[in-house]
C-alpha cells in the first residue's frame, strides 16, 4: 500500500551542505517527493513539533538545535514509506546506525542526526498536517 511520511533534513545537514546528497539518496531509494518546503522553525514551533519529548532531558537542547537554522521538510511517498524511510535513515544515534544509512553518512551525534522521519501512521498524519495545510494535502490527491 502506498503510504506517505514526513521527512525533515535538519539544521546540521543543511549547514554542512548535505541537503542535495540526502534528497538524491531518497529519490534513488524509490521515494517520490510529493511536497517540499524549506523553512526555519521558531522555538515555539520546534517545541510543539517535539511536544511528545517535553519531559526528556534533551528537550531544550533539541528544540534549540531544530530552530538554529533552516530545515527542508518533505512528504515522501512510497510503498510502506514509513518503515522504509526509517530503514534508510538508520538508528537515531549515528554511532549505532548501519553502513549506508543517512545517519551513518551524514549525522554527527544522536541529537544532530541529520534527518527526522515519522515513526507510525498516526504520527505521520499529525506531522504532515503540522507543516502542510489541509488544502496543500488535498491538492496532492
Ligand atoms: P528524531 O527522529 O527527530 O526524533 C526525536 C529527536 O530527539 C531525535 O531524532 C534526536 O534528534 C533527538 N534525540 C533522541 N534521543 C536523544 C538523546 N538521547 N540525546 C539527545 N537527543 C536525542
Amino acid at each position: 500500500m502506498k503510504e506517505r511520511t514526513l521527512s525533515i533534513v535538519k539544521p546540521d545537514a543543511m549547514k554542512n551542505g548535505s541537503m542535495g546528497a540526502i534528497i538524491d539518496r531518497l529519490q534513488k531509494s524509490g521515494f517520490s517527493i510529493v511536497a517540499a518546503k524549506m523553512t526555519r522553525l521558531s522555538k515555539a514551533q520546534a517545541e510543539a513539533f517535539y511536544a511528545v519529548h517535553k519531559e526528556r532531558p534533551f528537550f531544550k537542547s533539541l528544540t534549540e538545535f531544530m530552530c538554529s537554522g533552516p530545515v527542508m521538510v518533505m512528504i515522501l511517498e512510497a510503498e510502506e514509506a514509513i518503515s522504509r524511510y526509517r530503514a534508510v535513515m538508520g538508528a537515531t544515534n549515528p554511532a549505532e546506525a548501519e553502513a549506508g544509512t543517512l545517519r551513518k553518512d551524514f549525522a554527527t551525534d544522536k541529537e544532530k542526526n541529520a534527518v527526522h522521519g515519522s515513526d507510525a501512521p498516526e504520527t505521520a498524519a499529525y506531522e504532515m498536517g503540522f507543516f502542510f495545510t489541509p488544502y496543500e494535502l488535498i491538492a496532492l490527491g
